[in-house]
């Protein structure tokens, strides 16, 4: 199924492009440490261009002429300047093309090479970070690796992962937003550790519309699969419908649950008694949970802990809860809901994280 490239680089310093021949050699283009390897691969019956992780078991992580496969194993890439990435069959017929993302001097030889975080990078005076004239990190298809950043971009596909806001991720099925992606998780876009020698880790965006963790250890022999999302009915988006006041738990299947303080009215939950936005109100903590979706009226203070959170959170008057949670950039910073809380649900399992959700004085007498 794979195919090892035969590696052939011609840096014409007239025309300045730079030419990879597939044929019958051994050459290969493999990373440094050789944990990824480059190369046309079989699916089926044809043959596309891929990045996949050299050792066993193999996997694919990038594929370029997913929508123009060719017939057989033998073809060239040709990259310049002018035309960008180009793919030609057997016959020299161009089947796939891609631009540079950026163009440079005419002067300096263009280089293609293939990083051991499996990014495939096309630069010109040797690697030079400034240098960088296109990479396949910005051009992800369904696999996305530690290190690859996620664009605001979207795919040609039934569903595709989406990043709204700086911590918000949703995948997408046409234009319906299906799943957001619990925040826990923007890890994501980092996933939870680099790829090493002895660790590789790929998040897949399934057919089926799933978020799926792949992880693999030197110590494995195959790779271990987590569905990250959807993880069961409670997490579809907004599950439990908007300005609803709820939150989705797992009790015992799926029940949209009032948030404390509130009341079941007509399908909805209303307040038991109005918040008075005095000492009096108070805050009682949701274990467990998939944090609220956030938007234009959250209010994030970076770098600020619990008691302080709690404290700002009473002195604003809407503010309807708060979370004191890790951000990857600022470190425990203090979130603030003010509108609803939506999208928002408790899990079964030990997972999620703390939400304090803001109480009338009176609802906290008649509960306590
Ligand atoms: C290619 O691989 C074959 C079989 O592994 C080997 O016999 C041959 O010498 C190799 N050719 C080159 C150019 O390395
Ligand atoms: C190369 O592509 C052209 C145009 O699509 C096609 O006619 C030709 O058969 C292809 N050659 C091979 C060997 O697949
Ligand atoms: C690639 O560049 C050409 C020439 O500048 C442009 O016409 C074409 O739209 C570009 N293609 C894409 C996919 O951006
Ligand atoms: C909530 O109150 C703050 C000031 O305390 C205000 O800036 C903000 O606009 C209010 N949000 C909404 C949604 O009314």
């Amino acid at each position: 199924m794979f195919r090892r490239l035969s590696f052939l680089v011609f840096i014409f310093t007239s025309a300045l492009s730079l030419e990879i021949l597939f044929s019958e050699d051994n050459e290969t283009i493999v990373s440094p440490s050789s944990i990824f390897e480059l190369g046309l691969f079989k699916d089926g019956t044809r043959w596309y261009l891929g990045i996949w992780f050299k050792g066993f078991p193999r996997k694919v992580v990038w594929t370029g002429n997913r929508e123009s496969p060719l017939n057989s194993a033998r073809g060239y890439i040709q990259i310049s300047m002018s035309s960008g990435i180009q793919l030609f069959n057997e016959s020299g017929y161009m089947t796939w093309k891609i631009n540079l993302t950026r163009t440079a001097a005419a002067d300096a030889p263009l280089t293609a090479s293939l990083s051991d975080t499996g990014n495939l990078i096309v630069s010109y005076n040797n690697n030079n970070p400034n240098g960088i004239l296109w990479q396949s990190f910005d051009e992800p298809g369904d696999v996305l690796l530690p290190g690859m950043d996620l664009g605001m971009g979207l795919s040609s596909g039934r569903f595709y992962y989406y990043r709204e806001t700086a911590y918000q991720y949703y995948i997408w099925e046409f234009s319906t937003k299906m799943y957001r992606v619990d925040p826990i998780y923007y890890g994501t876009i980092s996933l939870p550790r680099a790829t090493t020698i002895n660790y590789h880790a790929t998040l897949t965006l399934l057919a089926t519309g799933s978020l799926s963790l792949s992880e693999w250890t030197s110590e494995d022999t195959e790779w271990k699969e987590m569905l990250i999302a959807p993880s069961d009915t409670c997490d579809k988006y907004a599950t439990c419908g908007a300005n609803t006041n709820t939150y989705c738990s797992m009790n015992p299947l799926k029940s949209c649950e009032c948030f404390p303080g509130f009341r079941p009215l007509r399908g909805n939950c209303v307040r038991k008694s109005p918040v008075t936005c005095s000492d009096d109100d108070g805050f009682q903590l949701l274990k467990n949970m998939k944090l609220p979706e956030t938007d234009s009226w959250t209010i994030l203070y970076e770098g600020v802990g619990l008691e302080e959170c709690k404290e700002r959170c009473l002195k604003t008057c809407n503010c309807t809860a708060f979370a004191n949670t890790d951000m990857p950039i600022s470190g425990w910073s203090c979130v603030m809901w003010t509108v609803s809380l939506a999208d928002t649900r408790r899990y079964s399992t030990n997972r999620g994280q703390n939400l304090y959700v803001r109480v009338a004085g009176l609802a906290m007498a008649i509960r306590w």
